[in-house]
């Protein structure tokens, strides 16, 4: 069973969390200088929009940035050491006073991580290219007043100290039940994501546009990356819940917190009744595997494979993959206070056959 705590609180202060208590953050805050943001972020400090108002806008940036520095600094507190903090974050392009520029939030936010105390480690450019005909911006094609187009977001990783150690038996069993394929490692750490913005199957499209959520591949991906089954993942900007539900498809605990409690409704309706999609979603990664698994047999014979997962009737390519288990959903419980999830113990390569 896993557990799943939302909050409602500024996350510069996170008191339900205790020291040393998380193993992982996957998280996207508000973004410094897009607009929709404005009105969360002048909230936190008056001078925030004071600089605005006066066309300071250098100075209303840095302040905004102070302002998720104390949640960076709030993150290190809570992180155990070895924790690793994911935090998806776009740069913003305004124009101001008739004047069209760039605020760098991922560099700000790689400086704010640095001064608390956390190391960078490689990180991710999620590039999701649109084809809009009115994307490109500035003077067309006369030089030299057209922008680039910014069709990137970035994925920052930071780490708190050294490498995790897995001591215990436990440990060390749950990070081989949590490895990943080896054709999902190529993937998913390569330097350049591309994943559209939009191809989240879950509900609510429309709240989803107005919150800026991020789509389930994403915090799936980190999760599934950075952290074991059974460990605590948190999301201090939780914003419509993804990174919960996340969470609870990859059988990992969660805590979540959010300054604005109208998202508690869309939170519990993105959850409840997600066990289908859930379920899909871990049939169609084995099933991923199943088809690199007859690709490859095409490819390079049928002794292209030296190795048999211990739970599933499939081969895998290294011996890190033998103990893979991905467990389907049983059953999401929600009460008003908690959401717990239940797992079938029994593992199969879709939902059908995991009794048997
Ligand atoms: C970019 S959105 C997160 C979207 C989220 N990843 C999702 O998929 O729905 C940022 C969220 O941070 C919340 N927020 C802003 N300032 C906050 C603060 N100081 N403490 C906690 N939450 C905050 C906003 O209410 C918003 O839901």
């Amino acid at each position: 069973m896993t557990k799943h705590n939302v909050f409602f609180g500024e996350a510069q202060k996170m008191n339900k969390i205790a020291d040393n208590s998380v193993d992982l953050i996957v998280t996207s805050p508000p973004y410094p200088m897009i607009e929709m943001w404005d009105e969360i972020l002048f909230k936190q400090n008056n001078a925030i929009k004071e600089a605005f108002d006066k066309a300071q806008f250098e100075a209303s940036f840095e302040l905004m940035h102070q302002e998720l520095d104390k949640v960076w600094q709030e993150s290190f507190r809570v992180l155990k050491k070895g924790g690793l903090a994911c935090i998806n974050i776009g740069d913003a392009t305004r124009t101001l006073n008739k004047n069209f520029r760039l605020f760098s939030n991922h560099a700000r936010i790689i400086e704010g991580f640095i001064n608390t105390g956390f190391q960078n480690l490689p990180n991710i450019i999620w590039r999701k290219q649109t084809n809009a005909p009115n994307k490109f911006m500035g003077s067309g094609m006369l030089p030299p007043g057209a922008y680039v187009t910014l069709e990137h977001e970035f994925i920052l990783i930071f780490r708190k100290g050294e490498k995790r150690a897995f001591k215990t038996n436990n440990e060390k069993e749950n990070r081989q039940n949590s490895s990943y394929f080896w054709e999902e490692r190529n993937l998913w750490f390569s330097d350049l994501w591309n994943i559209k913005g939009t191809t989240q199957k879950i509900k609510n499209k429309k709240s989803r546009d107005r919150s800026a959520a991020y789509p389930f591949e994403i915090p799936y991906r980190l999760i599934n990356m950075f952290s074991a089954q059974n460990d605590v993942v948190l999301d201090p900007f939780l914003g419509t819940g993804i990174t919960t539900l996340a969470a609870i498809a990859s059988k990992r605990n969660s805590i979540g917190y959010d300054i604005d409690k109208k998202f508690k409704d869309l939170i519990f309706s993105n959850i409840t009744n997600q066990e289908p999609f859930i379920n899909d979603y871990i049939t169609n990664r084995l099933k991923n595997h199943v088809d690199f698994v007859s690709e490859r047999k095409k490819i390079k014979g049928n002794d292209a494979f030296k190795y048999k997962n211990n739970h599933y009737n499939f081969e895998v390519i290294t011996r890190q993959e033998l103990e893979i288990k991905i467990p389907f959903v049983k059953k999401i419980t929600t009460t008003n206070t908690e959401i717990t999830a239940d797992y079938h113990d029994a593992i199969g390569l879709t939902p059908e056959q995991k009794n048997q």
